[in-house]
């Protein structure tokens, strides 16, 4: 149920730092994560070779790794480098090692062939160390099946009912979004014009607004999302011809650990041309009063289909991005299988 051949982000690079080793479960794979002595980012099976003990339990020596259950010291790449008790290293003496890139703030781990790891499928994302923008980092735990968390990114009408008391705005679900293909995901383009500001921010934001919610979620489950609001202007197609009042980004990615669990890493900030502090810190806590509400929502809906995960579902209108992705991550994962049996 996992694409293999991806990147997948494994946490925020403050979760990192150096001297520590951060265990992480990324689709399966238990993961142990630390820095070399340069800063750079390592990632090993958090398994070791010799009894299978785990390696975030270890020590860091230098650029190596060293299990505290035997000894055993490995290097950056996996090779076991030492055996106390003796001068041979077994050749099979070796834990598995992934790609990893630190960019834009995050920790992206290839989970597939190593070989096939190419930084430049790295989807485009705004860090929170981005001087332009006031991002704010966060993460989430949910309970419940990663694909349901993608399903609820791809479509927004959900915003007036879950969110009805944070977004809220009955605009979301009146109004079908433009869906485009793109090579490993979806874009989907919605305009709500002349409509509230939302719920979250009515204190502050008292007219009516024209709002672009413009976003691509990307494989395995990256969306980075351009929000934007304006006062409401006259145009009824194409960009709202009011003024820009509010420039956002949100990035966020949501990362199956196993079956039924997944870190949800997400932010959300303001361009610092159109918004000060003040705003940053409401979009935070917006986005994670919000996030709880999704959490509470998708994991009742896990624990359902869990009891029958048979049983048929209904579409609606809304449902076209929810089931276009659902068809390429399928087929995403049927052609890496088809390629694994192949060889
Ligand atoms: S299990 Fe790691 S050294 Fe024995
Ligand atoms: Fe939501």
């Amino acid at each position: 149920m996992f694409v293999r051949n991806c990147w997948y982000v494994a946490g925020w690079d403050y979760e990192l730092p150096p001297g520590q080793i951060l265990a992480k479960t990324i689709a399966d794979q238990p993961l142990a994560l630390y820095r070399k002595q340069d800063g750079t980012a390592v990632a090993v099976e958090d398994r070791c070779c010799h009894r299978h003990a785990a390696l975030h339990l270890g020590e860091i020596e230098g650029d190596c790794i060293r299990c505290m259950y035997h000894g055993l010291k490995f290097d950056a790449s996996g090779r076991c480098v030492e055996v106390p008790g003796q001068s041979r290293v077994p050749e099979r003496a070796v834990v598995r090692s992934y790609p990893v890139v630190e960019r834009d703030n995050w920790l992206w781990v290839w989970m597939g062939e190593p070989a096939r790891a190419d930084a430049d499928l790295i989807p485009f994302s705004v860090g929170p160390g981005d001087p332009d923008w006031d991002m704010r980092p966060s993460s989430m735990r949910f309970e419940a099946d990663y694909r349901l968390v993608l399903d609820n990114l791809l479509d927004f009408s959900h915003l007036t009912f879950v969110h009805r008391k944070t977004f809220g705005g009955e605009d979301f679900a009146a109004s079908l979004p433009r869906i485009s293909r793109m090579e490993r995901g979806f874009r989907v383009e919605r305009w709500v014009r002349d409509t509230p500001a939302l719920v979250f921010t009515q204190h502050v934001m008292t007219g009516r607004y024209d709002m672009l919610i413009d976003y691509t979620v990307q494989l395995p489950c990256v969306f980075v999302m351009r929000f934007q609001v304006y006062e409401a202007g006259k145009a009824t197609e194409g960009p709202s011809d009011g003024k820009l009042l509010l420039d956002t980004w949100t990035c966020q990615s949501v990362v199956p650990a196993s079956a039924g669990e997944c870190t949800y890493y997400f932010s959300w900030g303001a361009s610092k041309a159109t918004a000060g502090r003040e705003v940053g810190d409401l979009l935070y806590a917006g986005i994670h009063k919000a996030f709880l509400e999704d959490k509470e929502m998708i994991e009742a809906q896990y624990r359902n289909i869990r009891r029958d995960p048979d049983r048929p579902v209904i579409n609606i209108a809304h449902d076209a991005a929810v089931n276009q992705m659902r068809i390429l991550l399928d087929r995403t994962i049927a052609a890496e299988n088809a390629g694994l049996a192949a060889e």
